[in-house]
C-alpha cells in the first residue's frame, strides 16, 4: 500500500503520543464529551487511529456498553503500538476492539455497518489537488447505518500560524504554502462535502475555533518538536522547495519562535455531519 503520509518514520508513534499529550491537543477542547456517547451495542471506527488519540477518548466514554470499536490506519506499526497501548481495554468482556490496515479512502468494510465514523487530524495531510476527502467522506457515508453519525476534526494554519515581523521568514511561508502539496485548509470544505454525499444538510454542523498553539511558557518545548517536524518534513521539503530555501524557513523559523512576543497559533474544525 503506497503510504503519503508526510510525518511517517520510525519516531511517529512516539511523536503522535507526545503531541497528544500537551495541552494544546486536547481532544476535550475540540469536542464535547456528549458528542461522542454512543448508544449501547455501537459498532465505531476510527478512521486514520493513528496511535489512537480519538479511539481512546471514545473508549473512555463508552465504557460498559458493550461498543465494538475498529480503528484503521494505513500503518501497521501505529496499529501494533496501539494494540500494545489497549491492552487492558482488550481484557474487558463488554468492549470489543479490531484494528485493521488500509486506506481510509477505501475502506474495507461493508455498507450499512457502523453507527459512527470518527476521523482526527487525517485530512490536512491529503494530497492537495486530488479528491482524497471526497473519498473519505463518501466512504464513511457508505458504511455508516442510516442515522449514523461521522465526526471530523481537523486543523488548519498549523505551519502557516507564525505571528511574527521578520519579513523574510513571512515570504517564505508565504512562497511554501503556495507549493506545499498538502490539503491544509481542507477540512473547510467538508460541510460542502458531506453534503454532497447523502448527509442530511439540516444535520451538518461546523465548528471552527481559532487558539493559541503554544502559550509563552511552552514556546521552549515547542522549539523541539518543530526541529523534530522539520527533520521529518526535510526529505520531501528538499524535492518541492529546494534544499536551500527548506534549509533557510527551518532556521527563521527556529530563531522566531524564540523570540520575545513571538505567537504560534492554529484554528481547529469540527464537522458533524448524519446519514
Ligand atoms: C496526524 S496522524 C493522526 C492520528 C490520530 N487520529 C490522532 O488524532 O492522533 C495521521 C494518521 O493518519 C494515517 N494516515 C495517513 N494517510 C492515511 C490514509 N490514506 N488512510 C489511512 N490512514 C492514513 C497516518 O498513518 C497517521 O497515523
Amino acid at each position: 500500500m503506497k503510504n503519503e503520509y508526510i510525518l511517517s518514520g520510525e519516531t511517529e508513534n512516539l511523536r503522535l503520543d507526545r503531541q497528544n499529550s500537551k495541552p494544546h491537543y486536547l481532544i476535550d477542547d475540540e469536542i464535547s464529551y456528549k458528542d461522542v456517547i454512543f448508544p449501547e451495542n455501537s459498532k465505531i471506527l476510527d478512521v486514520a487511529c493513528g496511535t489512537g488519540a480519538f479511539s481512546e477518548y471514545v473508549l473512555k466514554h463508552n465504557i460498559n456498553k458493550n461498543i465494538h470499536l475498529e480503528m484503521l490506519d494505513n500503518d501497521n506499526s501505529r496499529l501494533e503500538y496501539l494494540k500494545k497501548k489497549l491492552s487492558e481495554y482488550e481484557k474487558l468482556d463488554n468492549i470489543k476492539l479490531s484494528f485493521t490496515c488500509d486506506d481510509a479512502r477505501k475502506l474495507p468494510y461493508r455498507s450499512n455497518n457502523f453507527n459512527a465514523v470518527v476521523n482526527r487530524y487525517l485530512v490536512h495531510h491529503f494530497p492537495r489537488n486530488d479528491n482524497s476527502s471526497q473519498k473519505l467522506v463518501k466512504e464513511a457515508h457508505r458504511v455508516l447505518k442510516p442515522n449514523g453519525k461521522l465526526i471530523v476534526i481537523d486543523v488548519i494554519d498549523i505551519l502557516f500560524g507564525i505571528g511574527t515581523t521578520n519579513t523574510e521568514l513571512r515570504g517564505l511561508l508565504d512562497e511554501l504554502r503556495a507549493v506545499m502539496p498538502l490539503d491544509l485548509y481542507g477540512s473547510l470544505r467538508l460541510p460542502r462535502i458531506m453534503a454532497q454525499n447523502g448527509f442530511k444538510t439540516e444535520n451538518i454542523s461546523f465548528e471552527v475555533r481559532p487558539c493559541l498553539f503554544a502559550k509563552k511558557n511552552e514556546l521552549l518545548s515547542e522549539y523541539e518538536e518543530w526541529k523534530h517536524r522539520f527533520s521529518l518534513l526535510e526529505k520531501s521539503m528538499n524535492q518541492f522547495f529546494g534544499f536551500e530555501k527548506t534549509k533557510r524557513i527551518k532556521e527563521l523559523f527556529l530563531s522566531e519562535l524564540l523570540k520575545d512576543g513571538t505567537i504560534l497559533y492554529w484554528t481547529k474544525t469540527l464537522t458533524i455531519g448524519v446519514k
